[in-house]
Order: structure tokens, then sequence, then C-alpha cells
């Protein structure tokens, strides 16, 4: 038997076995429901996980794992006091999307209000619109029963301070005067146009490390998907700015039909592909979901090749993938993973393409 067993080692069992494993962890199945969501935030996904098991919806779980995130400052990108803007406020952008009816909730530069995703799942539940923007999202949430607070905090205030006393480096203006590069505003139009690079070395830094969202799936038992997003957006922004996050296949996006997909980077960049759309379009059409996130990284690459970016796929049957732009300092994304096979949340990684 010991013989046996040593043959079956060398020959081409093994090598079977070996290639199943390949396959197996290559095409990334779980049973259903299953929760997925951008980077390690852990604790949203225990949260979403939790909420299904104690019968809540498929919505229920992505309001509340990415309000998880919300209460817990994921990284400081999501929910209060982080991310100050150019006037050193925190605003936040969310939305929600029912698979089944095509709904959608969403939230943009909300004001004095830290439960962002709680108050696009409102927009979706109480009004006959899509999205809310700014002081007037805010008077909704407050209508909504949420509270009205101030959002900066003192690890706000003291990133928002220390951009002050370096000249407002790095921020978002271009063609402007005084030099956006080595002063801070109020800036004018410049008369003449550069063709300079949007996208300095220090800007792309800063993203990597302040700029993210959680973006999260959920897939039920039976194949119904959400998706969400909360963010706190980009650091140092122009005031007013939106970026992929609260935009409907951009930031996320969910359809029983097919899957769900959601997104997380550059926001200004992403949300000019709708990668979450392009995504669920991709595995409409049969294509794997990591393949399909791929594709989706792919084409952004033929335009912004600097962008950093990643998208996360699954499908209605469970298969599940991820996709990244790989850049200096950002070579692999984390993301999480929940199922019934797994006793907690699972860490899991891919290399950028
Ligand atoms: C401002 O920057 C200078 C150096 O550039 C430093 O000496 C000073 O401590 C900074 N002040 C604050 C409040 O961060
Ligand atoms: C999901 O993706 C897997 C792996 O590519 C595929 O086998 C399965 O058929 C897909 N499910 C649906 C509903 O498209």
């Amino acid at each position: 038997m010991g013989s046996d067993m040593a043959r079956r080692g060398r020959g081409p069992g093994r090598c079977l076995r070996v290639m199943i494993l390949v396959l197996v962890l290559g095409a990334r199945a779980a049973p259903l429901p299953l929760v997925l969501n951008t980077w390690a935030f852990r604790g949203a996904a225990e949260t979403a996980w939790r909420t299904l098991q104690s019968g809540g919806s498929e919505l229920d779980a992505v309001e509340t794992g990415c309000g998880q995130c919300e209460i817990e400052q994921c990284d400081g990108s999501v929910g209060f006091g982080g991310s100050p803007d150019e006037h050193g406020e925190t605003t936040l952008d969310a939305m929600i999307m029912d698979g089944n009816t095509m709904e959608v909730g969403s939230v943009a530069d909300l004001r004095h209000v830290k439960n962002a995703i709680g108050v696009a799942r409102k927009v979706m539940q109480h009004t006959k619109h899509t999205l809310l923007v700014g002081e007037s999202a805010s008077l909704f949430a407050v209508s909504m029963g949420f509270p009205y607070e101030d959002l900066t905090t003192q690890n706000s205030l003291s990133i928002y301070l220390k951009w002050l006393n370096q000249s407002c480096q790095p921020n978002y203006w271009k063609n402007v005067i005084p030099d956006p590069s080595k002063s801070c505003g109020p800036y004018k139009r410049a008369k003449e146009l550069n063709n300079r690079k949007e996208w300095s070395i220090s800007q792309r830094k800063m993203n990597i490390h302040n700029h993210d969202t959680i973006g999260m799936i959920v897939i039920g038992e039976t194949g119904n998907v959400a998706a969400g997003t909360s963010t706190n957006g980009a650091t140092h922004k122009i005031q007013g700015r939106v970026g992929d996050s609260p935009i409907a296949g951009a930031g996320a996006y969910a359809d029983s039909t097919v899957g769900g997909a959601a997104a997380t980077g550059d926001g200004d960049i992403m949300m000019r592909f709708l990668p979450s759309y392009q995504a669920v379009e991709y595995m409409r059409m049969g294509i794997d979901p990591t393949i399909a996130c791929q594709k989706v990284i792919s084409r952004i690459q033929k335009y912004a090749s600097e962008f950093f970016g990643a998208v996360i796929c699954a499908n209605t049957t469970g298969s599940y993938g991820a996709a990244c732009n790989k850049i200096p300092g950002f070579r692999q994304f984390h993301f999480m993973v929940y199922s019934p096979l797994l006793s907690q949340p699972s860490e899991q990684v891919v290399d950028c393409i």
C-alpha cells in the first residue's frame, strides 16, 4: 500500500490532483450566500454575514456591512473624520443597489451625517429619486431621523492643517494661477492651457494610502444580488467633488440575473469607464468573474496607465474574482470573502495586472 501511495504520489494522479487544486483556486468559487468586499475590511464582511445569518436581506447585509466601516472609519477613508477637503470638511458618498428591481439609492457630498449608506437606503425606500446631494441630502437625512453632527475629528483637522502648512500640496487643480503645484489658492483660470500630466507621482502615492472605498457585493442563498459603497472621497478634494462611489455602474452595480461588481481607487478616472457596469456586462456574456474584472482594468489601462484602481466581481452561482492595475507601490489587492464553508471572513489577494 505504501509503494502504491508512493507511485500515485509521483504518477499522473498527483498531477491531476494538483491541476484540480489550481483550477479550484483559479476559479475562486464559493457556495451561497456570499459576501465580497474591497480591502481587508474584516468587520464589514463579518457584520454583513451576521445580518444574513439573522435573517436579514441582501440589502440589509450591504447596508450594515458598509455601515460597519463607517463606524470603524475603515482606513480613514470611510465615514466621519477622514479625507478632509480643501476647506477641512469631511463629506461622504454612498450608494446601494437592489439587483432584483434595479433600484438605486445614493447620496453624494453628504455633510454632517455619519451613516451615509443608511441615508442612501432611505433615498431608495422613501423617494422616487436615485441620488441626493450636498446640504439638501443632509436635510433629507435629518427628516428621516439621522442625527446632524460635525464630521471633523482631531485627526481630520491635523491632516488639513498639515496640508495647509505644506502649501496645499498635493491638490487637484490644473491650468490655474498661482501655480497649484507650489501655492495654495484661491486660484484663477490661467490664460493658457498646458498639457502637463494630470497625475503626479505624489498624488498617486497619496491615493494608494488615503483614498479607498468600501465596495461590497452580497449574493443571497437564492441568487439575489445587492451591492453598495461608502467613502469619504479623495483627501484634499475641491469642494463639491463627487467620485465614482455613489454613481450606479461606476462604484457598484448589481443585477440578480447576472451578478455584481464594485470598484475602488482613483474615482475621478474610474468613473469615466463605468467599471462595475462593464464587469457585470462581461459576466452577462458568460465571462468568468476574474476575467471580467481583468478586462475592465485593461480597458482603462489603454487610456490611463498610471491610475490606481481595483474591481471585485461575483456571479450568481458564487464564482468571484478581483483585479487591479499594477503601479509602483500597488502590486497586490486584498479583499474579503465570507461564505458558508468559512468560519470567519477570509482575506484574499490578487496580483495586479
Ligand atoms: C509647518 O512646516 C514647518 C516646516 O516646513 C515646520 O517646521 C512646522 O513645525 C510646521 N507647522 C505645523 C503646525 O505643522
Ligand atoms: C459563474 O462563473 C463560473 C466560472 O466562470 C461559471 O462556471 C458559471 O457558469 C458562472 N455562472 C453564471 C450564472 O454565469
